[in-house]
């Protein structure tokens, strides 16, 4: 099965994190080693959950530059409609912005918002959502994010059918770089551990979104070192 050819990026998703100290556990991520902070942000509308908006962001955003400048937030927005959103979102000077195809009735229009912002921008694919809505936006994409959950909790289980989906996913990424496109990361979000990170790895993705498998251990470096040793070792 082809992999990806860029370099992996662990991007843990905060909202798993102790948010009474979202600042300090931000830092001690990056200290352990991730790459990217991933921000959830849930609305109550499109999932049923709500956590944090723009004002947040903004004070992590300077909470981070004064102690890890330079620190990725990748914002996943699952909320509809998000253009709104997208726009206070990147005035708060984040990096990357993903949303869901079924949250935006404009979804041309939503990418565009994202990257003429200034950011990178992501379609975001709920397990049962087809691959097809990428199919005439794939130049304005810059991340594709294959939800491996229903998204909503942090905690939830892998779904197993989902590195098939990762799999056709990276086959249309690889014909699109094939034929003179840009690249286009493959992320994957949801249930991500130590036991399946290697076959999602398998399967094409090169950005993993972990949640509990790494808030939920006591040593983040420990847990991190794990998750990116098995990238590239695969499952016996
Ligand atoms: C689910 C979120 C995920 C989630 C990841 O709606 O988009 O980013 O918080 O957490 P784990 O890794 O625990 O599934
Ligand atoms: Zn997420």
């Amino acid at each position: 099965m082809p992999r990806s050819s860029l370099n992996p990026v662990i991007a843990p998703s905060v909202l798993a994190g102790d948010l009474a100290h979202l600042g300090a556990e931000s830092d001690a991520v990056i200290a352990a080693g991730a790459d990217w902070i991933h921000f959830d942000v849930m609305d109550h509308h499109f999932v049923p959950n709500l956590t944090f908006g723009p004002p947040v962001v903004q004070a992590l955003k300077k909470h981070l530059d004064a102690q890890r400048p330079g620190t990725p937030i990748d914002v996943h927005l699952m909320v509809k409609p998000p253009d709104a959103l997208i726009e206070g979102f990147a005035n708060a000077g984040v990096d990357s912005i993903t949303f869901h195809p079924e949250a935006s009735d404009h979804i041309d229009r939503s990418l565009r918002r994202a990257r003429d912002a200034g950011c990178a921008a992501g379609l975001a694919f709920n397990p049962a959502t087809p691959l097809e809505w990428l199919k005439y936006v794939l130049d304005l994409v810059d991340i594709v994010v294959i939800m491996s959950v229903n998204p909503g909790f942090a905690g939830q289980k892998f779904i197993p059918s989902m590195p098939a989906k990762i799999a056709e996913a990276r086959g249309i990424l690889d014909s699109w770089r094939a034929s003179g496109g840009h690249p286009i990361r493959l992320q994957v979000d949801g249930g991500i551990k130590t036991d399946n990170i290697a076959t999602v790895a398998e399967a094409g993705a090169d950005t993993f979104v972990a949640g509990s498998a790494i808030f939920g251990q006591a040593d983040y470096s420990a847990a991190i070192a794990d998750l990116k040793q098995r990238i590239n070792t695969p499952d016996a």
